[in-house]
């Protein structure tokens, strides 16, 4: 199996250390535009083979997109991530551009792949990526939705004292801080609803420190996050190539489901060799499907951006 990543940034360079310490490929492609920059950190991730005993062999590349060629799964996180105080919306104008000639050299030498959108403001970036690609619907996915539902868990976690491991939990909507919907009705702890143990006071904290927990790290960090962006993105690519059929929430093309079309949005889907290949109705309560409608407009409004770039 061949995977590629796009943009050796923080984000890249993690999902590509997490794919190569699991293995998950035997070739791995690091791409960045700045020269030097995924050749260096490819040889470093090398250098750590012997240490971590991973036999995927990784490679690093400015510009040169011939070596990516018959890629399985193509990443892209290229673009620039957010400063503190910024908004991911803010950052449409310059990654959607960037985000279009990126797909279009993927497309050159891997017609047939399955992308992963990282790039910000990714509901808008995969919904521009599945229509500059043209490939099937399924073989297009947006990463926000399996790294909220995990800070989600991690968020639930500390409220109740427990192993994320144990907490099934998703989020749904948008991957913006205002447009996530964290599921806190249907989270489980071990099978039983968290509703059971907690108080109306600390699920609404919990919801409300999901839904800006980039936002939180941004201030503390100064840039983006990488670590649970990077390990969000490697679980999603483990499931597709290791056909795990995992049920996972990700950005994606609705076509009437959850209420909505002509949009890509986050819900829960089952991911396998070919990509997503069920989208999972969690036959959402009438506040929910209100809640989600409201990110259906706030994500449209910001596709109709794109007519105007
Ligand atoms: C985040 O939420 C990278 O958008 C990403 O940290």
């Amino acid at each position: 199996m061949k995977v590629t990543v796009v943009g050796a940034g923080a984000v890249g360079a993690t999902c590509a250390d997490n794919i190569a310490r699991k293995e998950l490929a035997s070739e791995l492609v690091l791409l960045d535009i700045k020269e030097g920059v995924a050749e260096g950190k490819a040889i470093d991730m090398m250098q750590t083979a012997a240490l971590l005993g991973f036999d995927t062999k990784i490679k690093g590349v400015t510009n040169d997109y011939a070596a990516t060629e018959h890629s399985d799964v193509v990443v892209i996180t290229s673009g620039l991530p957010r400063k503190p105080g910024m908004t991911r919306e803010e950052l449409i104008g310059v990654n959607a551009g960037i985000v279009k000639s990126v797909t279009e050299n993927i497309l050159k030498y891997s017609p047939d792949t399955i992308l992963i959108v990282v790039s910000n403001p990714m509901d808008t970036m995969n919904y521009l990526t599945l229509q500059t690609s043209g490939l099937p619907k399924n073989r297009v996915l947006g990463m926000g939705g399996a790294l909220d539902s995990a800070r989600f868990r991690y968020y639930l976690s500390q409220e109740l004292g427990c192993s994320p491991a144990d907490l099934n939990a998703v989020v749904v909507g948008g991957h913006g801080d205002t447009t996530m919907i964290p599921l806190i009705r249907h989270a489980t702890w071990n099978s039983t609803p968290v509703t059971n143990f907690l108080t109306k006071e600390q699920q609404d904290k919990i919801v409300a420190a999901t839904m800006v927990g980039g936002a939180t790290l941004t201030k503390l960090i100064g840039t983006s996050a990488w670590y649970a962006p990077g390990a969000g993105t490697a679980a999603m690519v483990e499931s597709i190539l290791r056909d795990e059929k995992k049920l996972i929430s990700c950005g994606v093309a609705l076509e009437g489901e959850y209420g909505q079309q002509d949009i890509s949005l986050v819900v829960p889907v089952i991911l396998g060799r070919n990509g997503w290949e069920r989208i999972i109705d969690f036959k959402l309560s009438d506040e929910e499907q209100a809640a989600f409608n409201k990110s259906a407009d706030a994500v449209r409004n910001m596709n109709d951006v794109l007519k105007t770039l």
